[in-house]
């Protein structure tokens, strides 16, 4: 039987992972997590490189997904050592336990590794990251492709899907501000959202039909190595994803763009990347925004209603 193990299962990429692979009868997923590790997951800190080694030659999958990350630039900047421990080192040490064991894997990255002056980019233009995040990524995809040539990169931009608390997204951290701003009254300040960034805000749940694509590939002994990218295709700076979401919450927001950049962490511009590659395999699968983001709040009805009854 073919068997995946998702390392972060319980983040909000693993999530849906594990759920588009449950719809996969004929085969085993064995999931981890680490704080939030759950009754039919295993508890495993990535950081441990000798747990690490013990839990891919005791559950002997045919492929690991890595889906735990440090993935907060803020942090990042702050604790650059974390960031290296769990975006470099871990990734390192489940790359050369895979190739012990003869496994496929799969190490998610970002598009942070790009510096956002020339959009798009393919999958093998140069890499210049802005930030502690994007660099630790960055070395992360190289500690993956210099242990081993059976695997796979797969960078991803700005992600959403069904979340457990507004936080667990930048798309949908902007709801808490989207509805304070509905319910102040006339007179006060609007909400400022930056109009700067361009980002192409990308489902999670088409980010695991991605996955699934490749193992599938990789099932049939069609692995996919090297560096690929997968991308929504509609360009929103946060102010218009603000709109968008305040829309589908059918609340009268009060926002007002930013058109310069306030973060204190620096962060590109439009890093849009080149799905081109795995497109050209026939892998694929863009939902649109606004059914996306119906879909992420109808799954948490009361989320939403919380925030239309403040409003
Ligand atoms: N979110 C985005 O917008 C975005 C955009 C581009 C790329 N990415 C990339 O996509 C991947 C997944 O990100 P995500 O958004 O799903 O992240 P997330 O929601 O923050 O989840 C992080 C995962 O890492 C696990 N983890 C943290 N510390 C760990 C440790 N010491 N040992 C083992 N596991 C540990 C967490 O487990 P517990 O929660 O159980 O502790 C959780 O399962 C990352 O590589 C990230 O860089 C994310």
């Amino acid at each position: 039987m073919f068997k995946v193990a998702v390392i972060g299962a319980s983040g909000l990429v693993g999530r849906a992972l594990v759920e588009e692979l449950a719809q996969q009868a004929d085969w085993q997923v064995v999931s981890t997590g680490f704080r939030r590790a759950g009754p039919h997951s295993i508890t495993l800190d990535i950081r441990d490189a000798a747990a690490v080694k013990q839990f891919v030659e005791r559950e002997a999958p045919n492929a690991i997904v890595i889906a735990a990350a440090e993935r907060r630039p803020d942090i990042c900047e702050h604790n650059p050592a974390l960031a290296r421990a769990l975006n470099v080192d871990a990734v390192r040490s489940v790359a050369e336990a895979a190739k012990q064991r003869g496994a496929w894997v799969l190490s998610i990255s970002t598009d942070y590794v790009f510096d956002g002056a020339h959009p798009p980019y393919r999958y093998d233009a140069q890499p210049s990251p802005l930030n502690a995040y994007g660099r630790s990524k960055l070395d992360g995809e190289r500690a993956l492709t210099e242990t081993t040539d059976f695997g796979c990169v797969l960078r991803l931009p700005l992600l959403y899907g069904p979340i457990v608390d507004w936080a667990e997204s930048a798309v949908t951290s902007l709801v808490p501000a989207i509805a304070a701003s509905a319910s102040a009254s006339p007179g006060t300040k609007a909400a400022v959202m930056d109009a700067w960034a361009i980002r192409y805000p990308t489902f999670t749940p088409d980010v695991a039909y991605v996955i699934r694509q490749m193992l599938e590939r990789h099932a049939r002994g069609e692995a996919i190595r090297g560096i690929v990218q997968w991308s929504g295709d509609e360009p929103m700076t946060k102010y218009e994803i603000a709109i968008r979401l305040a829309g589908a919450l059918r609340v009268e927001a009060r926002l007002t763009p930013q058109h310069t950049p306030t973060d204190a962490t620096p962060r590109p511009h439009n890093c849009h990347l080149d799905s081109s590659r795995l497109e050209a395999l026939g892998i694929g699968r863009r939902t649109p925004f606004d059914t996306a983001i119906r879909q992420v709040l109808e799954k948490f009805p009361w989320l939403a209603s919380d925030v239309r009854n403040t409003a």
